[in-house]
């Protein structure tokens, strides 16, 4: 197949450039916590300490061995892009809106799918001609159909080479016991029954092109920070990904999972958030609403509060680091399995996920408001 290595892209420049960004990382470090002078000389010790046993030394060749080779191997690219048909849905703003420009913008042949017709023109007017819209609401079977004829007139024989499972929506998301079974479907219907259904639609034509799946999870596929049915949808989704990869594998078919942390969109957005907290509040029977305490609510609101403090400082509003990994997922020869993208899922959210219950538990708890009227009658 037309699946050539670009191999132009790598060379010892590449092996050149992460050594000496390691070694000026690690130097970095030392010249912070000890001073100029000390460092260097601490760094040599340190250095020589480790080259004077040979089981040391080895242990370190190849540990950097590895990462070269790791490196190597992971900016391998596929090439042709202006051959290649991403599908992408929710493109109206965020994260999808990004990426079909950015994909537009690197010669794929981009069909972007979007809720409204409005979110479509917009897009239309920012992107080259190459760039397709169509109109897609992922709960709606009638939809996904028209979209499928579509795609398959716009792709013909070549097949669809990537579908990115994007579209998403976060409110109704509170306590558990605040939410109504329908407050929990419409998320699910978007997050989860959404993806599959489109997915399940795309499957001919992405196998014809032995392309790749890349659906948009969360950290709250690993760790569930809220009620509602925003966690739920995004474990399953973790778990559709999970089983469709290992069948998928025999078909030549990739499929990637990303998992951001908390960036600024619309599905963060603190007033829509808050305002719908309100509706949830607001129809609680009252002494469902005593046992909460009426500073509840408060505590809620601060908490979104105090969320979107930390957003500010956990992670840049810097969407493009979504948008690299799933570019990434859709261009290297060969895409990873899971993508975690920005620091406060790296390396807070992820990590903790590992860690027993009774950890995140308690941090998590940290995090949320508590009933007041119960803490009372404890003490
Ligand atoms: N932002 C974060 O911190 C974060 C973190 C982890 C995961 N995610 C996930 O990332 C994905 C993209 O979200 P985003 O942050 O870029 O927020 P966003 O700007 O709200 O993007 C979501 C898009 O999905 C569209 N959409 C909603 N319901 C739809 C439906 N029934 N059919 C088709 N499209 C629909 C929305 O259209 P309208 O704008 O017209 O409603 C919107 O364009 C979502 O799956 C989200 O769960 C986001
Ligand atoms: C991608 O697909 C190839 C071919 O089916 C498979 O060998 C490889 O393990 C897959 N990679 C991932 C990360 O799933």
């Amino acid at each position: 197949m037309d699946e050539r290595v670009d191999h132009t892209k790598i060379n010892g420049r590449v092996c050149f450039c992460l050594f000496v960004r390691w070694s000026c990382l690690i130097q970095f470090i030392f010249v912070c916590f000890l001073g100029g002078p000390v460092s260097s000389s601490l760094f040599l010790f340190v250095f020589q300490v480790v080259l004077s046993h040979p089981a040391s030394s080895c242990a370190f060749f190849l540990t950097i061995l590895t990462s070269i080779l790791w490196f190597i191997r992971d900016s391998l690219k596929v090439s042709s892009f202006p051959h290649r048909h991403v599908l992408i849905t929710g493109c109206d703003s965020g994260f999808g809106n990004l990426l079909a420009r950015q994909l537009d913008g690197r010669g794929f042949r981009v069909i972007a799918a979007c809720l409204t017709e409005e979110g479509a023109s917009a897009l239309s007017s920012l992107a080259s001609p190459r760039l397709k819209t169509l109109q897609l609401d992922v709960t709606d079977s009638a939809s996904i159909r028209r979209a499928v004829e579509a795609v398959r007139a716009e792709v013909g024989e070549r097949g669809l080479w990537g579908l990115v499972n994007n579209a998403g929506r976060s409110i109704p998301i509170g306590p558990t016991e605040w939410m109504q079974l329908e407050d929990f479907r419409k998320v699910l219907d978007v997050n989860l029954i959404g993806v599959i259904e489109v997915t399940l639609a795309f499957l001919p034509l992405l196998k014809k092109a032995r392309g790749r799946v890349v659906n948009v999870a969360s950290i709250l596929g690993r760790l569930a920070l809220t009620g509602g049915g925003y966690c739920l949808s995004k474990y399953g989704v973790e778990a559709f990904s999970d089983s469709l990869r290992r069948e998928m594998q025999h078909f030549g078919i990739n499929v990637s999972i990303i998992e951001p942390g908390f960036f600024k969109t619309a599905v963060t957005r603190p007033d829509l958030i808050e305002a719908d907290l309100r509706r949830l509040w607001t129809r609680l029977p009252q002494d469902v609403k005593d046992s909460y305490g009426a500073s509840y609510i408060n505590d809620c609101k601060r908490n979104v509060k105090a969320q979107d403090f930390s957003l500010g400082i956990l992670c840049s509003p810097d969407i493009s680091k979504v948008t690299w990994c799933m570019s990434h997922a859709l261009t290297a020869r060969f895409p990873r399995t899971r993508y975690g993208a920005g620091w406060d899922a790296k390396f807070l959210w992820i990590p903790l996920s590992y860690l027993p219950s009774f950890v995140s538990d308690f941090i998590t708890n940290l995090l949320l408001p508590a009933p007041k009227n119960e803490k009372k009658k404890k003490e």
